[in-house]
């Protein structure tokens, strides 16, 4: 079977772009390079001992797009391309949604037929939920961010898009905060410039490129006074993919539009956090407590229950092996 995977060279495309390949499937990369670097391909080859096709192409170009679907016959795609700094959202609104829905659009302009589409959303469009753990049945909040509105958005327009082409069959994942690297230590996470994730910025200030980590306040009515989240190794984000992909496939799915939230089901706070990946890799982190950032969700984590009912799909992998293959990772990078 012939899947596109739209930005196949990021974090989460790359990781899934090898969980594919190895599992016998025939990946057709896009990638217009705006967050990713060429030598992905070649390490996902690497791992992998395969040759995807690659495209370099910016999704928001129709002609492109167009010709694209002409040159193969894809029975899956997989879409990941968007632009994702919620800080910059609020800047450059509108760079937000001439990509992130401008992207989907050209690519559904395309589709007339039979097609299995996983959709990348975000638990981001719950905003600050009442009570927890998430499930898929809490409100939709108005987003904090142009970047979240832009997730809303394209949920709202995939399911419309279901309910008009019936042989159209989705997933929308609200993926929960993936974080850690391929056990290869050769793909990972590469955020450009200073990065707003907690991950990237620990494992660069354990390294030395950072002076130091400021916790984002430790005030919040919560165990340590800092924020709670659900910390998903990128192997098993990168797994569930496939499972919803192979679930779709063998028709196991009730409706042709699902959505997912994919997380491990627990919390952990910043500082839970930290301690743990200073204990796990024997590194002591410099890290200060600062300000709270503006527009914070104080908690969330996921309900995980539906998509182990529906798809059988589970995380494999703990917090701590995300947390060694992050420092590995970054070690690698320092080297390269
Ligand atoms: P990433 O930036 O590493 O990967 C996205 C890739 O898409 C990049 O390689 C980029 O070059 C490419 N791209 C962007 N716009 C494009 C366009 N117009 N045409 C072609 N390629 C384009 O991001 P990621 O962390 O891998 O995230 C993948 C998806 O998951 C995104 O939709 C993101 O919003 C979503 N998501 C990410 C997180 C997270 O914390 N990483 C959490 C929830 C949801
Ligand atoms: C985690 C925790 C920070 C950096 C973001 C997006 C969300 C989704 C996932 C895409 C928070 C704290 C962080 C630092 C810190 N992405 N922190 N010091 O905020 O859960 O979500 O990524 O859809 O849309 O908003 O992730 O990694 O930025 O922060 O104390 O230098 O770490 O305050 O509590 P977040 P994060």
């Amino acid at each position: 079977m012939q899947i596109l995977v739209t930005g196949g060279l990021g974090y989460i495309g790359s990781h899934t772009t090898v969980e594919l390949l190895q599992k016998g499937f025939d990946v057709v990369i896009v990638d217009d390079l705006s967050n990713s670097k060429l030598n992905v391909f070649d390490k996902v080859k690497e791992i992998t001992g395969k040759k995807p096709y690659l495209e370099i192409i910016d999704l928001k170009d129709k002609i492109k797009v167009e010709k694209l679907f002409r040159d193969f016959n894809f029975d899956g795609i997989i879409h990941f391309a968007a632009h994702k700094s919620v800080n910059e959202s609020v800047n450059f609104p509108e760079k937000y949604f001439k990509n992130n829905i401008g992207a989907l659009e050209n690519l559904l302009e395309n589709i007339d037929e039979e097609m299995y589409f996983i959709f990348s959303s975000s638990c981001t469009v719950y905003g600050q939920a009442d009570r927890m753990p998430i499930t898929e049945t809490f409100p939709i909040k108005k987003s904090e961010s142009p970047y979240g509105e832009t997730k809303q958005i394209c949920e709202g327009i995939l399911k419309n898009f279901c309910e008009a082409n019936p042989l159209f069959n989705n997933i929308t994942l609200r993926y929960f905060n993936p974080i850690g690297a391929h056990k290869s230590g050769m793909i990972g996470e590469l955020p450009l410039g200073k990065p707003e994730n907690l991950v990237p910025f620990l494992t660069q200030t354990a390294i030395g490129k950072r002076e130091q980590l400021v916790v984002f306040g430790d005030d919040y009515n919560t165990s340590d006074g800092t924020c709670v989240r659900d910390y998903i190794h990128i192997e098993d984000l990168a797994g569930v993919h496939v499972s919803c992909l192979e679930y779709l496939i063998q028709k196991k799915n009730k409706a042709n539009y699902e959505f997912y939230n994919v997380g491990t089901g627990k919390g952990l706070s910043v500082l839970e956090l930290i301690n743990l990946f200073e204990k796990v890799n024997n590194v002591k982190i410099n890290y200060r407590i600062g300000e709270r950032r503006k527009g914070d969700v104080v908690i969330a984590f996921a309900d995980v229950s539906k998509i182990l009912k529906n798809v059988g799909w589970e995380c494999k992998f703990s917090v701590e092996d995300a947390l060694k293959s992050s420092w590995i990772w970054e070690k690698n990078l320092k080297n390269e």
